[in-house]
C-alpha cells in the first residue's frame, strides 16, 4: 500500500470533464489495490487568467512541485484568443513545462483492435501499430528568443527562433535510446537537416549518442518524409525522437492511427522532480461542458503516471485492460463512434471503466493477462 499526492490541474474546456473522469478512475484503483491518493487542485490556463490574472499562478507551481505527480487536462479557448501573448492560456502550459523541466514528452501510439473502424486508415496499415513519439518539450521553436514583432525599415517583421543547447539535444536523444532499448530497439531521429542548421547539429548528436547504444538501431528521417511514412507504413517505427514543434505536429497526425485524438495519452518527464501527465488533445471548446468528450486519453495518462512515477505496474495494466475491455464491449464516445453505434457520454464511459476496475471477475481476468 502506498500514499501518493497528485496535483490535478483541470484547466479549460473539456479539461475539467476529462480530469474529473481520470480522478474517479484513480480512486477506483486506490480502492481496488489499497493505495491512498491525495488529490490537490490548482488553476492553470484561461481559468487562472480569469481568477488570478496570470495563466500559471505561483501557488499552482508550488503545489505541483510539492506533489508526487501532476495530472493536467487542457488549456485554451476562444474567450482568450485575442489576449496579448503573456496572457494566453497556452503560456501557462509552456511555463509549467519549462519551470518543472519537463523536457521529455512521451506520446505512445497504440492500435486498438476494437477501434479498427474508427480510423480513416486501412486495417492492414494500422493493425498492430505500436510506436512512441518522444517529443522535446522545453526548447526549440516554442521557447527561442528573440520572438515577436517589430518594425524594421518601415516594415513590420516577425521572428521566432529555434534554439537548442547541445546538452538539451543530447538528453532527449539519450532518453529515446533508453526507451527503445526496452522496446523494439529502433530509434528514428526526425529532423529537417536538408534545410536547418539546428537539425544538422541534432543529427550529429544523434550519431554520437548512438555509439553508446550499439544494440539499438538509429535511422534519420526528414520530417516531411516522416509525416508521409506515418500514414503510409506506421509499422516501420518504434521510437521517434524529435524537436518540440515537429513532435507536436507528428503526434496529432499519429493519433489518427488509433482513430481519435481523444485516445492519446502523454507523460512529460522531468530532469528532476515530479512528472506531468496530460492527454495530447486540447480543450475542445466546441464540446466543452456537454458531457461528450472522450475521457480515455486522460485516463490512459493516469495509467502512465502509475507506472512511470509510482512504479505501480499492475495498477497501470488494470486501467489499460479495463479501457480495452470497455471498448471491446462496444462503448463509444462520439469521436470514436461509427455510424449506427450507440454513443455514450463522458460520464457513462468513466462509470463503465470504473466498474470494470472494481469488478472482481474482470480484475482476475486482467491479472491473468498480465501473468
Ligand atoms: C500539445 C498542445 C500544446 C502544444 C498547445 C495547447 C500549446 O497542442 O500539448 O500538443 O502545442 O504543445
Ligand atoms: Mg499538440
Amino acid at each position: 500500500m502506498g500514499t501518493y499526492r497528485i496535483a490535478v490541474l483541470p484547466g479549460d474546456g473539456i479539461g475539467k470533464e476529462v480530469t474529473k473522469g481520470a480522478v474517479e478512475i484513480l480512486q477506483a484503483v486506490a480502492t481496488r489495490f489499497e493505495h491512498e491518493f491525495e488529490f490537490v487542485y490548482g488553476l492553470i490556463g484561461g481559468d487562472a487568467i480569469d481568477r488570478k490574472g496570470t495563466p500559471l499562478p505561483d501557488e499552482t507551481l508550488d503545489m505541483c512541485r510539492q506533489s508526487d505527480a501532476v495530472l493536467l487536462g487542457a488549456v485554451g479557448g476562444p474567450k482568450w484568443d485575442q489576449n496579448p501573448p503573456h496572457l494566453r492560456p497556452e503560456k501557462g502550459l509552456l511555463a509549467i513545462r519549462k519551470e518543472m523541466n519537463l523536457f521529455a514528452n512521451l506520446r505512445p501510439v497504440k492500435f486498438y483492435d476494437s477501434l479498427i473502424d474508427s480510423s480513416p486508415l486501412k486495417e492492414d496499415v494500422i493493425k498492430d501499430v505500436d510506436l512512441l513519439i518522444v517529443r522535446e518539450l522545453t526548447g526549440g521553436l516554442y521557447f527561442g528568443k528573440p520572438s515577436g514583432r517589430r518594425m524594421e525599415d518601415g516594415e513590420e517583421i516577425v521572428v521566432d527562433t529555434l534554439l537548442y543547447k547541445r546538452e538539451e539535444i543530447k538528453r532527449i536523444i539519450t532518453t529515446a535510446f533508453e526507451l527503445a532499448r526496452k522496446r523494439k530497439k529502433k530509434v528514428t531521429s526526425v529532423d529537417k537537416a536538408n534545410v536547418l542548421e539546428s537539425s544538422r547539429m541534432w543529427r550529429e548528436i544523434a550519431e554520437e549518442v548512438a555509439r553508446d547504444f550499439p544494440d539499438v538501431e538509429l535511422e534519420h528521417m526528414l520530417v516531411d518524409n516522416a509525416a508521409m511514412q506515418l500514414i503510409r507504413n506506421p509499422k516501420q517505427f518504434d521510437v521517434l525522437v524529435t524537436e518540440n514543434m515537429f513532435g507536436d505536429i507528428l503526434s496529432d497526425e499519429a493519433s489518427m492511427l488509433t482513430g481519435s485524438l481523444g485516445m492519446l495519452p502523454s507523460a512529460s518527464l522531468s530532469t528532476s522532480g515530479p512528472s506531468l501527465y496530460e492527454p495530447i488533445h486540447g480543450s475542445a471548446p466546441d464540446i466543452a461542458g456537454q458531457n461528450k468528450a472522450n475521457p480515455i486519453a486522460t485516463i490512459l495518462s493516469s495509467a502512465m503516471m502509475l507506472r512511470l512515477s509510482f512504479g505501480l505496474h499492475l495498477e497501470a495494466v488494470a486501467i489499460e485492460k479495463a479501457v480495452q475491455q470497455v471498448l471491446a464491449s462496444g462503448y463509444r464516445t462520439a469521436d470514436v463512434a461509427k455510424k449506427g453505434q450507440r454513443i455514450v457520454s463522458t460520464k457513462e464511459m468513466v462509470d463503465e471503466i470504473k466498474a470494470t476496475i472494481l469488478d472482481d471477475g474482470a480484475i482476475l481476468n486482467i491479472m491473468e493477462v498480465y501473468a
